[in-house]
């Protein structure tokens, strides 16, 4: 269980968060959704310990994790891939920190995403989708077993972006890691999450908390139906009120 106590946090006189609070559970899927700039990224960044928080504190079951790192996998918004390390090596990276390597299981994934001719070569070499997906390889062969996934398909075309969702989906059935994933999307949010947690701007706080009634597996199928409408307006009524 990962918990987000009472966390608040400004920058300079700019309140950014007020008293959030949230769990994710052991395997659970949440989904963060909030306008730009209401402070998602402060958020994942508290949790990750890369910032101390002003009030609050955040929990790992019995641990305080308050501004320590190393606790949770984190993909940041911005594909911090190094320059000069091959796609195959970055995405090893956290493995290598642990002292192990699974490198069969990392061409896998790295293939099924569609990167298998470009593990060898380097980040500048690729696209800037192509980066956000070796980003997020990474992030989910890292050993922590929790994700926090900051907009990882925000820079794919629909397409390759609702492939990306059914590989993620298709993995976290296996694994059952808990993942906390900001989004813009409802539709993403919806078809991937258990909870969908909304927030508001200025200063973020938390507006409501939906509990995903879709069956799992999930199918694609489910985006056209008309129960998965009627829960996209209403999250997107509550985004908007
Ligand atoms: N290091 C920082 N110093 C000053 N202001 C910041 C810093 N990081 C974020 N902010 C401000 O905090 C607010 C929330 O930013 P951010 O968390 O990136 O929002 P989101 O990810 O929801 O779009 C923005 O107004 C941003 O300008
Ligand atoms: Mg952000």
């Amino acid at each position: 269980m990962l918990s987000v106590k009472q966390i608040s946090k400004h920058f300079g006189d700019k309140i950014v968060l007020e008293d959030i609070s949230l769990e994710i559970a052991e395997g659970e899927f949440v989904s963060l959704i909030g306008p730009s700039g209401s402070g998602k990224t402060t958020l994942f960044n508290l949790i990750g310990g890369l910032l101390m928080p002003d009030g609050g504190e955040i929990w790992k079951n019995e641990d305080n994790i308050t501004n320590t790192t190393g606790h949770i996998s984190y993909m940041p918004q911005q594909a911090s891939l190094f320059p000069w390390r091959t796609i195959l090596q970055n995405v090893l990276i956290g493995q290598e920190l642990q002292g192990r390597k699974e490198e069969g299981l990392a061409k896998e994934m790295l293939q099924k995403a569609g990167l298998g001719e470009v593990i060898h070569s380097y980040p500048h070499e690729l696209s800037g989708g192509m980066k956000q997906r070796a980003s997020f390889i990474r992030a989910l062969l890292s050993p922590q077993s929790f994700l926090c996934l900051d907009e990882p398909f925000s820079a794919l075309d629909e397409f390759t972006r609702l492939d990306m969702q059914k590989w993620l989906l298709h993995i976290w059935e296996d694994n059952q890691q808990s993942i906390l994933f900001i989004t813009h999307s409802i539709d993403e949010a919806l078809f991937l999450s258990d909870k969908i947690v909304v927030l508001s701007a200025g200063p973020a706080k938390v507006k409501r908390v939906f509990e995903v009634p879709f069956a799992r597996p999930r199918d694609e199928k489910i985006l056209l139906s008309e129960e998965f409408l009627k829960w996209k307006r209403m999250v997107l009524e509550e985004v908007q009120r």
